[in-house]
């Protein structure tokens, strides 16, 4: 394969320009030097599609714009067999019709495409064959990958097939344009209960999934508001549909279970009414109406407060079989979520297991459910925690569709505020053995793709809250999350390597140095968030009832939820054995089971999801528990702190903006590994009562915490206490581990200004200083540093930080380097506090710097 990508990146660093991040990975940035010849040459003057449609079109339209961009050539377009060479695109059937023996009558798989070099006569195309109009848009963006990529087109012969039917994305978008669990901005779809009026931003969301092949979108939340079914909205949908139908990608709504009720005025919405089934079939049939290629519904019922059949004594099968049924006539699909548990479970009892939800829910039902139902299955049996096991259920139903739940937006992952690349972590669930057949391949990508029993569709569905920030997510790498959604469901078997080199050459150019630091980044990033957040399967330590953002060790605990982690004195993990414990192990097929059943074979990394272990228990390595989990937290933020520097050596390799953001990204983030470091390590310590071996938990060198400089102004308080004044304060306390020495000091609001002061005695050198404070949501306080009266630096509290409170989730960092400091010299900072924010503090780190840096 002929590689010219990489002979021309030397050139690139002078096209570099301010970028959003808003054409993502389909920008079309310029070729140069011997590449830019090579494909100059290669491509030629014309365009033509054989081929109607409008997605046809689009695909014409794509390539058009791609080349233009890349080789700075308009092509012509054309819509016949061309008289001179040309890119063809077309169906198999219509080429064949235009230019009988141009390229053999073949059968593509739906969806498929073939990129294949002709000749007619002296004329030479480039064909971009399909059997519909969508493989052959996805011929397009190969085509224009490859161009990107530096591979040659010159001979071509590829053909690709999708792995699975189902390639699709659920946003959880409010009809006010609020987003659950969003964290770029609001809805690209609608605002103020209804659809935007410019939905421009909607089609390019769709040219984005296009270029991956996905090829389903439903468009609100599944926490469905009822309204969307009330005819006023049919239009809207309508309306969304008509900005994503010429790139190949169908729209789908979530619906409210109570809706034959709620919506429809019955006086029930039990599945077996015949008179509820009328109404799902009238109010499905008028959708049909106005969007006639909807792809079908998504419903969240008995889950999390939603209605279900169990308000009727039903079972999931009755209710997803009376939309199905519906749905049935227009070839719609219906996705019946999995995710349906208990949320008041008595956590006094210790067979009580939410893990086991998903299988006891539907294990028994499966054969029950109709052709055109999928159970939409959340990779583990929880919610998205940083490690889970693969779900039991996808091994459990041999006579059900199945769809696995993967959550692109990085809701336990750091909000799109930390970086973390999931492909990696995805390709373990997909790779998956289940053990589920006598013969063949039982793996999570193949039974939900419905290859190992043979099924009629399946696949994969992504969570993806793309929002109206610029670059989509609030953070540029963040888009790697879709765009590896998009490959792996097109293609599973790619390597998180393959599919992290692909995006980042197209997002930031071919260049070897930014693809290799890119990669050490990315491909080490779960392990490394993983580390700071939840190691050895204790899932996310997080604040799991409220943001699922900051640290809170204790908050999964004591509630019904059922994130339990059992994390006591005497020691830690979830009994999930058959022998022992809540018996979740017993619904993996055998081979899995006696896997993980047995201690000396339970992998380390899922040692506490799956088993409860005194903090003395030694792990594979020889380590024990306790000390895991010290090392890994200090691993964990040595990881981020070493990000930084390697992505402060990209500069001037990239453009300036987004290098820019990612390094403040990066830094916030190293910022915030220290506070997960520091509150987990504290709150084990003070559990387990077994120190840290290295010494280093609560030993932190050069730390001086607030409470203890000079103040003026500023009050010390336990950061546990409720902020005075404040009368909706939260009913939780903050745990105290979420500050350092359990103590900050706030600057009382309405107060001009408050100081906090030290005198430096250590050697003299060269120091960054670390400001450990507070940004929270209710204000925006500056803050002030000066040494010996200077002003050394300045900033804003600023951040969308989603709390209102003093805890880990508001507790930042600022670093202050390159600061010269003599024995004697006072370092103030002063607060000034806004609105409910007081300029809290938390402690100051003076680091003498390595003379190189
Ligand atoms: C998580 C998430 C909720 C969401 C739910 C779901 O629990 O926090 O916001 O509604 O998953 O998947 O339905």
């Amino acid at each position: 394969m002929l590689k010219v990508g990489l002979l021309s990146f030397l050139t690139v660093a002078a096209a570099l320009h301010a970028e959003t991040g808003y054409d993502a990975w389909l920008r079309y940035a310029p070729l140069e030097g011997v590449a830019l010849d090579q494909f100059r040459q290669a491509v030629p003057a014309v365009v033509s599609v054989l081929d109607q449609t409008p997605v046809a079109t689009t695909a014409r339209a794509e390539i058009v714009r791609g080349m233009k961009g890349m080789l700075g050539r308009t092509l012509r377009e054309e819509s016949a067999l061309p008289r001179e060479n040309a890119i063809l695109i077309g169906t198999v059937s219509e080429i064949r019709r235009a230019a009988p023996g141009l390229i053999p009558d073949v059968a593509l798989p739906t969806d498929a495409f073939w990129l294949k070099s002709a000749t007619h006569g002296s004329q030479h195309f480039i064909v971009i064959a399909a059997s519909g109009d969508r493989g052959l848009l996805y011929g397009a963006f190969a085509l224009l990958r490859k161009v990107a990529f530096g591979e040659t087109v010159a001979v071509l012969d590829q053909r690709e097939t999708p792995y699975a039917a189902v390639r699709w994305v659920n946003h959880w978008d409010r009809l006010d344009g609020s987003i659950e669990r969003g964290y770029g901005g609001n809805s690209i779809f609608w605002e103020h209960d209804h659809a935007r009026h410019d939905l421009t931003r909607v089609s390019d969301y769709g040219r984005l999934l296009a270029s991956l092949g996905i090829n389903g979108c439903s468009i609100n939340n599944v926490n469905a508001d009822p309204r969307l079914l009330t005819p006023e909205y049919t239009p809207e949908i309508a309306r969304i549909a008509d900005a994503l139908r010429p790139w190949g990608v169908r729209v789908a709504i979530s619906v409210d279970f109570g809706s034959p009720q709620s919506v429809g005025h019955l006086d029930t919405f039990d599945p077996l009414d015949p008179r509820v089934a009328a109404w799902w079939k009238a109010r499905v049939d008028e959708l049909y109406s106005a969007v006639p290629d909807l792809a079908g519904i998504v419903l969240k019922a008995d889950s999390e407060g939603r209605v279900g059949p169990s308000a009727y004594n039903r079972t999931h099968a009755d209710a997803a079989n009376v939309v199905a049924r519906a749905l049935a006539p227009h070839s719609g699909l219906l996705f019946y979520r999995g995710f349906v548990y208990d949320h008041h479970m008595d956590w006094r009892n210790l067979k009580n297991d939410r893990g086991r939800a998903a299988y006891d829910n539907f294990h028994s039902l499966d054969g029950q459910f109709d052709l055109n139902v999928i159970i939409q299955i959340k990779n583990g049996p929880i919610d998205f925690q940083v490690r889970e096991p693969a779900s039991p259920l996808f091994g459990g139903l041999e006579k059900t569709n199945e769809a696995i739940e993967l959550q692109v937006t990085q809701e336990y992952f750091g909000q799109a505020k930390h970086t973390v690349f999931l492909v990696p972590y995805w390709k373990e669930t997909l790779d998956f053995d289940m053990h589920a057949a006598a013969s063949g391949d039982s793996t999570v990508k193949a039974l939900v793709a419905g290859k190992t029993f043979h099924r009629p569709t399946g696949g994969f569905v992504g969570v993806v809250n793309a929002g109206l920030d610029d670059n989509w997510f609030g953070n540029h790498l963040s888009q790697s999350n879709l765009y590896g959604y998009g490959r792996l469901a097109w293609n599973p078997d790619l390597s998180a390597q393959k599919i992290d080199d692909e995006w980042t050459r197209l997002t930031f150019g071919p260049n070897p140095k930014v693809d290799q630091t890119i990669a050490q980044i990315q491909l080490t990033s779960w392990r490394t968030y993983e580390n700071y957040t939840g190691p050895l399967g204790l899932q996310t330590l997080t604040d799991i009832t409220g943001n699922h953002y900051g640290v809170n060790v204790e908050a999964s605990e004591r509630n019904g939820w059922g994130q339990w982690h059992r994390a006591d004195e005497s020691g830690v993990g979830m009994d999930r054995t058959v022998a022992t414990g809540t018996g979740y192990i017993g619904q993996y097929r055998p081979a899995v089971a006696a896997r993980f059943e047995s201690l000396a074979t339970c992998p380390d990394d899922l040692l506490l999801f799956l088993h409860h272990v005194p903090y003395t228990y030694k792990l594979h390595s020889g380590k024990t528990v306790i000390q895991y989990i010290y090392d890994s937290h200090y691993e964990g933020a040595e990881a981020v702190a070493a990000y930084v520097e390697q992505w402060k050596s990209l500069r001037g390799l990239i453009d300036e903006q987004r290098y820019n953001d990612v390094l403040t990204q990066l830094e916030y983030q190293a910022g915030q590994a220290v506070v997960w470091r520091d509150a987990v390590t504290t709150w084990f310590a003070r559990a387990s009562k077994i120190p840290d071996a290295r010494g280093r938990v609560d030993h932190y060198p050069g730390r001086v915490e607030a409470e203890s400089m000079t103040l003026e102004g500023y009050t010390v308080r336990d950061i546990s206490a409720p902020t005075p004044g404040r009368a909706n304060a939260p009913p939780i306390a903050t745990p105290s581990e979420d500050a350092s020495g359990g103590k900050v000091v706030t600057c009382p609001a309405g107060t001009k200004s408050c100081t906090a002061s030290m005198k430096f005695t250590g050697e003299p050198g060269w120091y960054t200083l670390r400001v450990e404070y507070f940004d929270q949501a209710n204000g925006v306080s500056h803050y002030r540093v000066r040494v010996g009266g200077q002003l050394i630096d300045q900033w804003a509290a600023d951040l969308r930080l989603p709390t209102v409170r003093l805890d880990s989730t508001s507790s930042t960092r600022h670093s202050i380097s390159g600061i010269a400091l003599r024995p004697g010299d006072e370092i103030r900072i002063e607060g000034i506090p806004d609105g409910g924010e007081l300029a809290a503090l938390d402690y100051l780190e003076v680091v003498p710097e390595r003379r190189s840096q």
